[in-house]
């Protein structure tokens, strides 16, 4: 029986040694298996005289529970142990910050448009778009630029074909926006515009937006109030704004409109070219012929007009002074827009 003590107590160390629950069952199978040192015990009770049996027997058994138990215990612990390591090993620490997707951002042209269009819409302009491949007759002729002015070869045009022309400014949108409604008018058309040019100051398409407010006895003192509303809202600054004397076909009487250099205030410096001004849009009152081919009655209506560069705006507020910055699209350039 001593013997049986000591195969017990080897077992129970042999099963709290034991590091998975596959040598924990070889364990088992090896004590109290069918062919198993305990099970062996057992079936030598027969060699034992009678009145030891059953003593014998119970001993045997109760070491048996007891084992069966051990290994149970360890069974669970190993379980424990391994779904701990497991639970560890897959932590997520939900604190941590998450992996941001680099967001896109829009160009500076498109900010620059998106701002000149809301300043715009809140004094109630309303947005109208036109065809970038356009006619001859809406771009030129309707804007009192007959064949043979001029004006047309100032324009420096790309013909799609005879009589078709991508838009060298945004005007023709005026004459679309009479031709289809009734006055009163009040909008702006944005929109790209192409010219056969291209150097240090000028690209091949550009941005424009023009202006056009039609409604009864529109006066030049309109005209101005908006412009300077418009250019001060813009640039966010208290700017002096000036109305020159100026010709364009479409307009009767037309102004270029100056403003004090952002950059110097007014003091003259390199990027006004010492004059203290700087020049960004061409303005008037649309000329009766306009409104007449577009068949506004101008013995009720008349109105002004105006026109500006987006490129030019932007590379005032931003103070980016080179165009092709604007199109070269330089990641780097780009990002600080964002
Ligand atoms: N269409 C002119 C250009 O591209 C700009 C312009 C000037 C538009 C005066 C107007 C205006 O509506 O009144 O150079």
């Amino acid at each position: 029986m001593t013997d049986l003590e000591e195969l017990a107590a080897e077992a129970l160390a042999a099963i709290e040694r034991s590091g998975d629950e596959m040598s924990l069952e070889t364990l088992r199978v090896h004590y109290l298996g069918r062919k198993g040192l305990l099970t062996a015990h057992l079936k030598n009770l027969g060699s034992l005289p009678a009145e030891q049996r059953p003593a014998a027997g119970q001993k045997i058994n109760l070491a048996k529970s007891r084992l069966r138990e051990a290994i149970e215990t360890r069974r669970q612990t190993l379980e424990r142990e391994s779904l701990d390591a497991r639970l560890q090993a897959e932590k997520i620490d939900v604190t941590l910050p998450g992996r941001r997707r680099a967001g896109g951002g829009l160009h500076p042209v498109t900010i620059t448009l998106d701002r000149i269009t809301r300043i715009f819409r809140a004094a109630g302009y309303e947005v109208a778009e036109g065809p970038e491949i356009e006619d001859e007759y809406h771009n030129f002729e309707a804007l009192n630029i007959p064949l043979n002015h001029p004006a047309r070869a100032m324009h420096d045009t790309f013909y799609v074909e005879p009589g078709t022309v991508l838009r060298t400014h945004t005007s023709p949108v005026q004459v679309h926006v009479m031709e289809q409604g009734e006055p009163p008018f009040r909008m702006i058309c944005p929109g790209r515009v192409y010219r056969c040019d291209s150097d240090l100051t000028h690209t091949p398409m550009f941005h424009q937006v023009e202006g056009l407010l039609v409604d009864l006895e529109v006066s030049m003192s309109d005209m101005k109030g908006a412009i300077v509303s418009f250019l001060r809202a813009f640039f966010e600054e208290e700017l002096e704004v000036r109305f020159r004397p100026s010709y364009f076909p479409f307009t009767e009487p037309s102004a270029e409109v100056d403003m004090s250099c952002v950059s110097c205030g007014g003091k003259g410096c390199r990027i006004c070219g010492r004059t203290g001004w700087l020049e960004v849009m061409g303005c008037g009152l649309v000329h009766p012929r306009v409104l007449e081919m577009s068949k506004v009655d101008t013995n009720v209506y008349n109105g002004f007009a105006f026109g500006l560069g987006v490129e030019r705006l932007a590379m005032l507020r931003y103070q980016v002074g080179d165009l092709r910055m604007y199109f070269e699209n330089d990641v780097r350039f780009l990002r600080q827009f964002n």
